[in-house]
């Protein structure tokens, strides 16, 4: 079974992002495999451009909560990076996580792998465009094919439930990531 990687960069345990990305995995379960992480739940030490990646085994060299996101990085076929917006950006543990990529960028692991992003903001998708642009160019650095984003007008908890545009685009990103996960289990 392929299988999901969900990445919560919210510090809200029960904020919008993790409605919104619990709507995903719902529409998804018994079809793909689904795990979650929340970011804020894992301690990320930034990346120090030591380079030792760039060498040898073309591991990151620090020792903290990125080994087990490595795994669980490793093991997916979709990765979902969900995170809110803070100042037109994504937030900083996810940023942080982002960084961490450097390896994936020489030892090309990920080439194959798909990802997507879901991103409430509130002011809605306006304040999405640069977070998705810099998603963008670093998921064609590390090649890693862009499957899609939810954007959400959502700033209380609980707002990203009314918000209907949203759902319609989970229901797409479903239906775009069921499409290539179950073709090859029939
Ligand atoms: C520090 C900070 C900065 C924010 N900056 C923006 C912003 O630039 N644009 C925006 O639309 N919303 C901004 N927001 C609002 C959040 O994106 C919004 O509340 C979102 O729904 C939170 O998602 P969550 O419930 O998953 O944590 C900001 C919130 C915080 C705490």
């Amino acid at each position: 079974m392929n299988k999901a990687l969900i990445l919560i960069g919210s510090p809200r345990k029960k904020g919008n992002s993790a409605f919104l990305t619990t709507s995903l995995a719902n529409k998804l379960k018994g079809k793909v495999e689904i795990e979650t992480a929340f970011l804020y739940g894992f301690n990320i030490e930034p990346c120090i451009d030591c380079r030792a990646c760039k060498n040898g085994e073309m591991k990151c060299v620090l020792n903290d909560g990125m080994i087990e996101l490595y795994e669980k990085i490793d093991a997916s076929d979709t990765i979902i990076f969900a995170s809110p917006i803070y100042w037109f950006g994504p937030t900083a543990q996810t940023k942080l996580l982002l960084d961490r990529f450097r390896p994936y960028f020489v030892n090309k692991k990920l080439n194959g792998k798909k990802a997507a992003l879901i991103l409430p903001a509130g002011s809605g998708a306006g304040d999405c465009d640069l977070t998705i642009e810099m998603f963008k160019r670093s998921f064609q650095a590390l090649d890693v094919e862009f499957v899609g984003v939810v954007s959400s007008e959502s700033y209380n908890v609980g707002d990203a439930e009314n918000d209907l545009k949203a759902m319609d685009m989970i229901q797409k990103l479903s239906e775009k990531i069921l499409s290539y996960s179950t073709k090859d289990s029939v």
